[in-house]
């Protein structure tokens, strides 16, 4: 019997773990500047939390999420995204007597059960944080710069920032009559998921997928025309903000964001590389999640940055990731008592935090060169019982052949000093 990871899911190799922990560590150094601490939520949670929360109109909740009912009999989903978690999370841990904005990132897997397509998995990655209690439109600009500043300290260029309002409640309830008067004459010719967003939730009507591209939906009344004072007046705020910092955007009106727990502002970062999965990252204000879900009436924001469409737009564009560095140095021994002293070298080398290798499979001598060779270790040092009795061994830089002869007992000095 030969095994094969699930359709839609995705080994990551110790080959390409450089690529995830240099992506992580940035994106985890950029929320930190921003003042955001991460948080660690559980994989899965009841059911009825992604169906209040994500709204249950929406393809993530009727069509892709992954559900089972446990031996307890309860009904258990994986985590389709992260904020309906990190609401609850806020909401459970009493958060809201913290000094707010309450900020909070995450790095999380998060499973739809999704067609396959380039950059479209069952299990994926987000990288993404949430903000709750701060009104906005400062921190709508300040969580568009994280996204912004990673990218840049990536490497990243050329990802459009697509920016939108879908208003309140009141404004969103106005408008969403004003859609069905205006779909009502065409809604027997759309699709069936058009005509059932068309009682519950005419808004999605504008990014359907089947019928998106149609005259129809495209000729409808857009909601930025339609905001209210205070609504726009907070869309005026996040472009002026955006402007002042020289975060280029586009205005896009027909970004709604397939979730339902969105107010005001929503945005997305769009690439041509990552296939017909365009949006690399997405995310925007959600006034009345914390309240649908339980908690006390609190604005929040945030985002979600699909890891593996990242990093099929930083392969597109040749970034390069610098390879694992952190073994320095390769020790070659050449007799037993040489490979007892190595074995103690190594081991005061790593209590000082420098990596190092040696042989752990009996290779002969050659075959020990051939592998340090290929590893791309930068330092290789042999040692056998000339070294032992001189107390002296050369360290070979591998790159341009330089030799430096050190002490055995500062290896950790030398290799410190480069
Ligand atoms: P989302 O737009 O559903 O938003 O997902 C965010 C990102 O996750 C997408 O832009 C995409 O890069 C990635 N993604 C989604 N589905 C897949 C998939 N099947 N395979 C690979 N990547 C995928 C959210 O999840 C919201 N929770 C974002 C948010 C946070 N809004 C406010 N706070």
């Amino acid at each position: 019997m030969r095994y094969a990871a699930q359709k839609g899911t995705k080994d990551i190799l110790p080959a390409e773990i450089y690529k995830w922990h240099k992506a992580e560590r940035v994106f985890a150094g950029v929320c930190h500047d921003f003042g955001y601490e991460e948080i660690r939520i559980p994989t899965f949670e009841q059911t009825d939390l992604f169906q209040r929360g994500v709204g249950d109109t929406t393809d993530v909740v009727t069509k892709e999420m992954y559900t089972f009912n446990d031996k307890g009999g309860r009904s258990i989903t994986l985590r389709p995204e992260g904020t309906a978690g990190v609401v609850r999370s806020y909401i459970e841990n009493g958060m809201a007597s913290l000094p707010s904005p309450v900020r909070m990132f995450y790095n999380i897997t998060a499973f739809r059960y999704e067609k396959m397509q380039k950059g479209r998995m069952r299990e994926f990655h987000q990288f993404g944080l949430e903000a709750f209690g701060s009104e906005g439109p400062s921190i709508d600009a300040e969580i568009i710069s994280v996204v912004d500043i990673f990218f840049r300290k990536m490497g990243i260029k050329n990802i459009a920032l697509h920016i939108n309002s879908i208003g309140c409640p009141v404004c969103r309830n106005k408008y969403n009559e004003m859609l069905k008067d205006y779909f009502r004459p065409h809604v027997d010719t759309m699709c069936e998921d058009c005509r059932a967003r068309f009682e519950k939730n005419p808004l999605r009507m504008i990014d359907c997928k089947i019928d998106g591209e149609k005259d129809v939906v495209r000729n409808a009344p857009r909601l930025i025309d339609h905001l209210c004072d205070d609504c726009r007046a907070h869309f005026e705020g996040l472009k002026s903000r955006l402007d002042a910092v020289g975060i280029k955007y586009e205005i896009d009106p027909n970004i709604v964001r397939g979730l339902d727990y969105y107010t005001r502002t929503v945005f997305e970062f769009v690439s041509e590389n990552v296939g017909t999965q365009g949006t690399i990252c997405g995310g925007g204000r959600y006034d009345g999640l914390v309240e649908n879900c339980g908690g006390a009436p609190t604005p929040g924001i945030g985002f979600a940055m699909g890891v593996e469409r990242f990093l099929l737009e930083a392969e597109a564009q040749g970034i390069s990731f610098e390879e694992n560095d952190s073994v320095k140095i390769y020790l070659a021994g050449m007799s037993d008592a040489a490979n007892t002293k190595i074995a103690k070298i190594c081991y005061d080398l790593r209590l000082n935090g420098i990596g190092c290798e040696t042989d752990l499979m009996n290779r002969s001598f050659k075959a020990q060169m051939k592998y340090a060779g290929k590893s791309g270790i930068p330092y290789l040092a042999v040692i056998g019982d000339d070294e032992l009795a001189s107390g002296q061994v050369n360290i070979k830089k591998m790159e341009d052949g330089t030799v430096t002869p050190v002490e055995l007992d500062k290896i950790a000095d030398f290799l410190t000093a480069k």
